[in-house]
């Protein structure tokens, strides 16, 4: 399996020790943090370790699949991006540093993350979910060709409630014919 993954801007590779104070200083920003549902706030260096750690471990049994994605340029660690199983489908979710926002980074670095899935590991189908006021996150799932799929309330550790979650599902077929478009 290849854990190096590119794009015209990106590197999408596995996290390591060394990436524990940029993601510390992005993801422990609490606008970022408001719209993950698994990230504590505030985020310690123990929680990046800890993290780094338990993906090593969860891409050794398959369950889970986190990619850091940094900029080739100049090798900035920009956030990350991942594959985690859930009861029937894999679920993918990103997040990227406030100082990167609204550079198109986050839908490169899905696309190529969605393809991964689906050629490389051979799945049908992707879920993923955004909470209702985080409209950001929902424009980047339906430019890569996700559905609606109903609503469910998820919990937030960082706000320390359930919140409002749109579900949406990715077909193969659905990013395939909107990449084409
Ligand atoms: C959501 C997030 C990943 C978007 O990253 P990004 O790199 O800015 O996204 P992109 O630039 O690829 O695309 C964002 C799109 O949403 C649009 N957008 C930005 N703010 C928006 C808003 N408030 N309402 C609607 N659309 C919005 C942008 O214009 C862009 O669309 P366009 O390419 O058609 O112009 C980023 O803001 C982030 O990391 N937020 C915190 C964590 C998070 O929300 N993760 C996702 C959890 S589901």
């Amino acid at each position: 399996m290849v854990w190096r993954l590119e794009t015209k801007r990106l590197l999408l590779r596995v996290p390591a020790p060394f990436d524990v104070a940029e993601i510390v200083a992005l993801i422990g920003d609490y606008d970022v943090a408001k719209n993950l549902s698994r990230v504590p706030h505030p985020y310690r260096e123990t929680d990046a370790r800890g993290w780094i750690e338990a993906m090593a471990e969860a891409r050794f049994q398959g369950t889970e699949y986190a990619f850091a994605i940094t900029r080739k340029e100049d090798d900035a660690y920009l956030g990350s991006i991942g594959l985690h199983k859930r009861e029937d489908a894999f679920e993918f979710g990103y997040w990227l540093g406030k100082p990167f926002w609204k550079q198109g980074y986050a839908t490169e670095a899905a696309r190529r993350l969605v393809a991964f899935a689906f050629m490389e590991l051979g799945l049908e189908r992707l879920i993923a979910g955004y909470f209702h006021d985080n409209p950001a996150s929902g424009h980047v799932l339906e430019k890569l060709g996700c559905v609606p799929d109903g609503m469910d309330h998820r919990d937030c550790l960082s706000r320390g409630h359930a919140v409002y979650c749109h579900k949406v599902v990715l077909t193969r077929d659905n990013f395939w014919k909107k990449k084409a478009a």
